[in-house]
């Protein structure tokens, strides 16, 4: 027993959470209400998704908010996120830098809009120096329209071929500088990738939660990065 409680609890704690936020619609249509409710009640989840990870003293916490293939949803539905994005901004940014949020934005979130860019950019500038948590915003982000993009600039930069390493490759890719998620977790039941960060998430440790985005909660988020603890990753390894 003591064998096992001598194990660190800081070690199980994973240091970046990645979430997929997924079943807002399915949420909304269980109770008959228009799917922006589903997305109104998922930003009241993300608020409780950063301070989980706050209070877990997880430092850094990538959320799914728009895919590059979430362009393809009707206008009005586009519409809704980016107003609901706009919001989430102006009501929680005062709150989140108090709490020592350092906001970063990846993807092609110039495709929102001038005002969507200036105002994510003056929030980044702001949080610029908080360090208790940093909250990765993946909006028009795609896995493998980013690691085309580093490809693209490794060409750009004239770096020769034997100086491309991943640790290089990694630089390029828009998650430079943060560290590899070491878990991906997904709400709603379904168990893929969805061409989240697809180089970054090589061996993150993946958890599957049946529960509907806007139903996420703080416990949720614990039972995760508890599971994570129980897991043993060998990074390819053999065990010992
Ligand atoms: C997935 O549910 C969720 C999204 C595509 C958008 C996520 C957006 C939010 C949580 C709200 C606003 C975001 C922020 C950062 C404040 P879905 O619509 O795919 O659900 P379904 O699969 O059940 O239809």
């Amino acid at each position: 027993m003591s064998g096992l409680m001598d194990q660190s609890p800081a070690q199980a704690i994973p240091q970046h959470v990645a979430i997929i936020m997924d079943g807002n619609g399915r949420w909304a249509a269980s109770r008959g209400l228009p799917r922006v409710v589903g997305h109104r009640e998922g930003a009241k989840a993300v608020r409780r998704s950063i301070e989980a990870a706050i209070g877990q003293g997880v430092k850094y916490l990538t959320l799914f908010a728009f895919s590059s293939e979430n362009w393809q949803r009707p206008a009005d539905e586009v519409s809704d996120l980016r107003g609901l994005l706009l919001q989430y901004l102006r009501s929680e940014l005062k709150e989140m830098h108090e709490a020592g949020v350092r906001l970063k934005v990846i993807g092609e979130h110039s495709r929102f809009g001038p005002n969507i860019v200036a105002e994510l950019g003056a929030a980044e500038a702001k949080t610029a120096n908080n360090a208790r948590l940093t909250l990765v915003l993946a909006l028009s982000y795609g896995g493998r329209a980013d690691i085309l993009a580093a490809a693209k600039r490794a060409i750009e930069e004239g770096v020769p071929a034997e100086a491309l390493t991943e640790h290089k490759f990694a630089s390029l890719l828009a998650t430079a500088g943060i560290p590899d998620p070491d878990l991906v977790i997904r709400t709603s039941g379904e168990q893929r990738l969805s061409n989240f960060l697809l180089w970054q998430a090589a061996y993150a440790e993946l958890v599957f939660l049946d529960v509907l985005w806007p139903d996420f909660n703080e416990q949720d988020f614990a039972g995760a990065v508890k599971t994570f603890g129980a897991r043993v990753r060998r990074f390819g390894a053999r065990p010992e």
